[in-house]
């Protein structure tokens, strides 16, 4: 009988994947901007460049878990600079940290002016994509090899982010409880 080569099973009989290297699922997109993707003013809109964002994630965190993924969270993201009409967008994901289901990837973007040949980075954003069987379960995702210095300030950050994450959910959670008691 085949059967996948990146399960094992632990001593308790319990199933766990195999660590994976962050360069295993690094990804990359390059998009030609469109009219179709601009406003009036003929500039990329926020919310194309985020559906970009979102896609590249994707593909380095489906490489990574090599399951299903999907988006739990996208965090604060700025536009730092327009991205015109016929320019040529160019973004990198790599996953910065594995936790136990969920995983936090990095995306960076690059406009290029291929005419001008200038490439000047306009966007930067953290997702958390959580890993999933057909059935909708959970579930665990390899843990990462670190091989760079670069590699272990990105894990590092990302665990510091979720530790953040964490501390607003539950403050969220004790307003909302406190709320719903002066109703
Ligand atoms: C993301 C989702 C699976 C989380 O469900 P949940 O019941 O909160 O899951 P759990 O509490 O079991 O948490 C699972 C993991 O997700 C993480 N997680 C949950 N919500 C999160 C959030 N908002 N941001 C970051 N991580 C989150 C948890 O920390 C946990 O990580 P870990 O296993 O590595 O420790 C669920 O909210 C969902 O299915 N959302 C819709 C996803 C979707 O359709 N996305 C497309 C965009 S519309």
């Amino acid at each position: 009988m085949k059967t996948n080569p990146t399960i094992e099973s632990s001593a308790s009989g319990q199933a766990y994947p195999h660590p994976r290297r962050v360069t295993e699922s690094q990804s990359e997109m390059t998009e030609l901007v469109l009219p179709n993707d601009t406003n009036l003013l003929g500039n990329l809109l926020g919310g194309r460049l985020m559906h970009f964002i979102d896609l590249v994630a994707a593909m380095a965190a489906f490489r990574h878990a090599r399951a299903n993924v999907v988006t739990a969270s996208m965090e604060h993201i700025d536009f730092i600079a327009p991205v015109h009409v016929g320019d040529l967008v160019i973004l990198k994901a790599s996953v910065n940290r594995a936790f136990r289901t969920s995983m936090e990837i990095g995306v960076k973007a690059w406009v290029e002016n291929a005419i001008a040949g200038t490439l000047q980075h306009v966007s930067s954003a953290y997702l958390t994509f959580v890993a999933m069987d057909t059935h909708g379960r959970r579930l665990p995702v390899p843990p990462l090899v670190l091989e760079s210095e670069e590699q272990r300030r990105r894990f590092e950050d990302a665990g510091r982010r979720r530790n953040n994450r964490e501390h607003d959910r539950e403050r969220k959670r004790l307003r909302e409880a406190a709320e719903a008691e002066q109703k």
